[in-house]
């Protein structure tokens, strides 16, 4: 029997909790992410699904490792990381966490003025520390200005072989639409533009462009 191809993909947003009733998070509705994560099956890889907290229908036939913080989803990537041949890193990771995540819901009249938060460890850069030679790993970036030269930065800072550039602040696509405008750059120096399309269609055609 020939062994599947695994494709591991992260989606959605973290949070990162002050308290019980409060976190920081971002507007991600993880839409991107599930596209890639079907249409991988639909190509035939064995599948894992890293979720942040979404709205979405779950995947016939899939199981999702469902994660709220930044630290959680770095755990489930790391376990995963190593049998993937391809990763996807959609995920919108919050950059930051609060120092004190509080047991109890501070009091409105106690809560500060100001929350001292700490850097989370960034997940993608790690991946591409430990990267091995059969592996393809890529990146997103959500970027509302210089998006090519920040993408361009990040494909080598973070060691990926290809990174995804939305421009967020066109036309209000990117975070939690269905639409979605994105331009592909990989580590040899291509260029591809796949244009404004739907999550599905630009799923469908990353992959086309990453596997050629
Ligand atoms: O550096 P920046 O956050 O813009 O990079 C975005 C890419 O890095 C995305 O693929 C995102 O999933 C990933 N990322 C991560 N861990 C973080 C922050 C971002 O894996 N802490």
């Amino acid at each position: 029997m020939v062994k599947k191809l695994n494709c591991l993909v992260s989606a959605g947003p973290t949070r990162e909790w002050i308290d019980p009733v409060r976190f920081i998070s971002n507007p991600s509705s993880g839409k991107m992410g599930y596209a890639l994560a079907k249409e991988a099956m639909r190509r035939g890889y064995e599948v894992n699904l890293v979720s942040g907290p979404v709205n979405l229908k779950a995947i016939d036939g899939l199981f999702i490792t469902q994660v709220e913080t930044a630290e959680e989803m770095r755990h489930a990537m790391l376990e995963k990381f190593e049998q993937a041949d391809l990763i996807l890193m959609c995920a919108a990771v919050s950059d930051h966490r609060p120092v004190v995540r509080s047991k109890h819901k501070t009091k409105k009249t106690e809560f500060p003025q100001s929350i001292e938060m700490i850097a989370n460890e960034d997940i993608l850069a790690e991946l591409g520390s430990k990267k091995e030679k059969f592996q393809t790993l890529v990146g997103f970036a959500a970027e509302t200005e210089n998006g090519e030269e920040n993408a361009k930065k990040k494909l080598k800072k973070k060691n990926l072989d290809w990174i995804a550039l939305n421009e967020i602040s066109k036309k209000m696509i990117g975070f939690n639409s269905d639409f979605n405008e994105i331009t592909l750059f990989s580590s040899h120096g291509k260029t591809i533009k796949l244009g404004f399309l739907n999550k599905e269609k630009l799923a469908n055609r990353m992959f086309e462009v990453i596997l050629e």
